[in-house]
């Protein structure tokens, strides 16, 4: 499907003047570096905030809206054009002729003057399987120069990174330098004064920052304020090879670390040109793992490099390697997505990738590591149980085992009582990322989701376990997931007065989605009792998850209703919710929610479903795109179908120009960035179609 935004195109007057085609659609924003809660780079796309998908005339942004400085020019025969980038008195922009993504992959096609043709790819790599190349937030920038109208000509290229990359605080003062290792040309850039483990307006407040290229003949270099060094591009086609002597602010005559690259005369064959940008920090995660006991996590992949320009150097040398495995990876998912629910399910699904992977970071060593997810922008909480929740069927589908690395900080911050024990539920969150220090202190506790996070708990407990046949995990954590249970047991069949993940919408009693995770979360324990030789256990919570789930289909279901549904909470028939716990039931194959129940949810939604996707429930016309894709996963196939195309149009008109949202107005009347949840892991839960065995309404009763 190839979308035209023609009505975006008198916003560009001065950079755009033709038209590009977006493929598979034009995404809320474009990843351009997207790797790691820091390295989080983006090109705003939709609606307000947007410029309609061109790389040209807007600047990139941070994930919060921060400018971050990324330019682009090229000189043909003589002739400057802009390709990134809004920079003054910019030269003649080129023509953006497509854009399109992949899962790892974000590819502008341009044409300069119709002299020669441009493809810009920006990989942030993902690679389930391999830690290694998974814990460097480093990302590539790869440029492909061909003659367009046949005819020889000469060509030289240049970009350059600002200082905003290395602070979100613009009077920071930064110091920089210059150098090559094995072959690789780079600028390091850093804030001068150095705090660990604290951030900016969200951006690092450590490490340092490098813009590689590959040090061959016709490269030069040049650091200095922003316009003498573009300017100084422009007229002549080459940098001065200098370094600016003055160390000073972000914003003080803006300092830039430009390459500039003579590629001589271009033909038919295209002239590749790769530039990497990164973030080496030394330690990433402080982690309380036990009472008074902080220790410095350091970034995973110091342990496999004697020093950070090894691993600068190293993943220059791979960028081969890495876009073949990627490749791999993009075309497996599109072609999964499209054999599962069609088109509509691979433009979410490829979309979701980079958004979902760029919310972690993998600490420790090789030895000891785990894997930290940063609740973006809702909280920036550290490790939250039910943001994991959402985000998890993409590792189930991607890969499982990641699962352990993601619970471990979980359980060893609860086994091992950080907190002060007067709680017998599951802890919500482990403090404020890069910090999962717990909460020691009894005057400032976590967040509260008792029932939510003890299901939640339970369910990916078991999930990981299934999936990766790790059934020492559930004997480890035993006593605690029966602790939990006994909460569940107390306390999930009539939900007291609470919130759940949803706490936007506020705290009530009784609520019917809720309860049911709670009764599939003893189910599951009931099975992993059995797993773990815990017969008694075992057949007990069987007993009562049973017992719970005749009792829940008398409290939660309006069955005079026509069509009958379940409500949002007991005793209230006027209500409606979207049941999106059940997925739970399916994924685990617990066979604890009847299929009558999938059945009248699946026929009771398409009432409900509005332009934007299936709403939460009664209260607002406000859609969870994450939970609404949970139940489309196991509703029927026409069901399913409205879901997924609605979010889908949706992703493609959205009025928010900024790395999607999860949470937004289902008939568009929240129409302004403000307030919104961005850039959230928990689009991962748009794989929950892949993350089943089996699709669909589950085939028992
Ligand atoms: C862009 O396209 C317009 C319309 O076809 C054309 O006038 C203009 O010269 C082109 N600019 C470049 C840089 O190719
Ligand atoms: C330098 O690069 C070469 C070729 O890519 C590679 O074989 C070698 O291991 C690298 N050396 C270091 C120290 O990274
Ligand atoms: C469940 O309720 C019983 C009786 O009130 C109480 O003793 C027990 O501590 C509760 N269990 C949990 C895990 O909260
Ligand atoms: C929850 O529902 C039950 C059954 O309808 C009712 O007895 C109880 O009062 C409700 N709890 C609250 C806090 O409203
Ligand atoms: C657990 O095992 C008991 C038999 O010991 C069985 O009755 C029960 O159905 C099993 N529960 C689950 C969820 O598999
Ligand atoms: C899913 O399929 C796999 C492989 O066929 C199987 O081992 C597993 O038990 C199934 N069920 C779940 C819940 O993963």
């Amino acid at each position: 499907m190839k979308f035209l935004h023609l009505s975006c195109l008198s916003l560009l007057a001065s950079f755009v003047s033709s038209e590009s085609t977006f493929s598979p659609a034009r995404p809320p924003a474009i990843p351009l570096a997207v790797k790691s809660p820091y390295l989080s780079t983006w090109q705003a796309a939709g609606g307000e905030g947007g410029n309609g998908g061109y790389l040209v005339g807007q600047w990139p942004t941070f994930w919060a809206g921060a400018i971050i400085g990324w330019t682009g020019l090229i000189r043909v025969d003589g002739q400057a054009y802009t390709w990134m980038g809004a920079p003054d008195n910019h030269p003649t922009p080129v023509n953006q002729t497509d854009f399109t993504y992949t899962s790892t992959q974000s590819i502008f096609t341009m044409d300069v003057g119709g002299k020669v043709t441009m493809k810009i790819t920006f990989l942030s790599p993902v690679t389930p399987e391999d830690e290694k190349r998974m814990s460097m937030p480093f990302s590539y920038m790869v440029v492909d120069v061909l003659s367009r109208d046949g005819k020889p000509h000469n060509v030289q290229l240049y970009t350059d990174v600002s200082g905003e990359w290395a602070s979100g605080d613009r009077n920071q003062v930064l110091q920089w330098e210059q150098g090559s290792h094995n072959n690789t040309a780079y600028h390091k850039f850093y804030r001068q004064n150095q705090k660990e483990f604290a951030e900016d307006n969200q951006q690092a407040a450590w490490g340092n920052w490098y813009y590689s290229t590959a040090d061959t003949q016709g490269l030069s270099y040049q650091s200095g304020i922003d316009t003498n060094v573009r300017t100084q591009f422009t007229k002549n086609g080459l940098l001065q090879n200098i370094k600016d002597a003055k160390f000073r602010a972000i914003n003080d005559g803006y300092p830039v670390f430009g390459f500039a690259k003579d590629l001589g005369t271009i033909y038919w064959r295209p002239v590749q040109t790769v530039f990497t940008i990164s973030l080496a920090q030394k330690n990433a995660i402080q982690f309380t793992n036990s009472p008074g006991n902080a220790e410095k996590l350091p970034s995973l992949w110091t342990s496999y490099f004697s020093d950070e320009l090894d691993a600068l150097a190293w993943f220059f040398a791979d960028k081969n390697n890495v876009a073949t495995a990627c490749t791999a990876l993009d075309t497996k998912v599109e072609g999964d997505s499209r054999a599962a629910a069609g088109q509509n399910y691979a433009t979410l699904t490829t979309l979701a990738v980079r958004q979902a992977w760029g919310a972690l970071c993998l600490a420790g060593t090789t030895a000891t590591k785990y894997l930290f997810l940063k609740e973006i922008s809702s909280d920036g909480d550290i490790q939250t149980v039910d943001v994991i929740f959402p985000f998890f069927p993409i590792l189930m589908y991607m890969n499982p085992k990641l699962m352990k690395l993601m619970l471990d900080p979980l359980y060893i911050n609860q086994n091992a009582k950080v907190e002060p024990p007067t709680v017998t539920y599951a802890i919500h969150d482990l403090g404020y990322y890069p910090n999962a220090l717990g909460f020691p202190n009894p005057n400032s506790p976590p967040e509260e989701q008792p029932l939510e996070e003890c299901g939640n708990m339970l369910i990916m407990t078991l999930a990981y376990a299934q999936k990766t046949s790790d059934v020492d995990y559930l004997r480890q954590n035993y006593a605690l997931l029966n602790q939990w249970t006994g909460f569940l047991v107390n306390e999930s069949l009539y939900p007291q007065n609470q919130i759940s993940t949803d706490d936007f919408a506020g705290p009530l009693p009784n609520q019917t989605n809720l309860a049911v995770k709670g009764i599939i979360a003893i189910q599951a324990m009931a099975k992993i009792a059995n797993m773990t030789g815990h017969t008694a256990d075992g057949a007990s919570y069987t007993k009562t998850a049973q017992s719970y789930i005749e009792k829940w289909q008398t409290l939660g279901i309006n069955h005079n209703a026509n069509p009958p549904h379940t409500t949002l909470n007991y005793g209230h028939d006027d209500t409606w919710g979207n049941l999106y716990n059940i997925y739970a039931d399916s994924l685990l194959e617990t066979q604890l929610v009847p299929k009558a129940v999938y059945q009248m949810q699946s026929d009771y939604y398409p009432q409900v479903i509005g332009k934007y996707g299936l709403p939460l429930d009664t209260r607002h016309p406000w859609i969870k795109s994450d939970w609404a894709l949970f139940s489309a996963a196991v509703a029927s196939d026409d069901t399913r179908d409205k879901i997924i195309s609605s979010v889908a149009i949706w992703v493609d008109e959205t009025p928010i120009g900024a790395p999607t949202v999860d949470w937004y107005d289902t008939n568009g009347d929240w129409p302004t960035k403000g307030g919104h949840f961005i850039a959230r892991p928990v689009l991962g839960g748009w794989f929950s179609l892949l993350a089943l065995n089996q699709t669909g309404i589950p085939n028992h009763n």
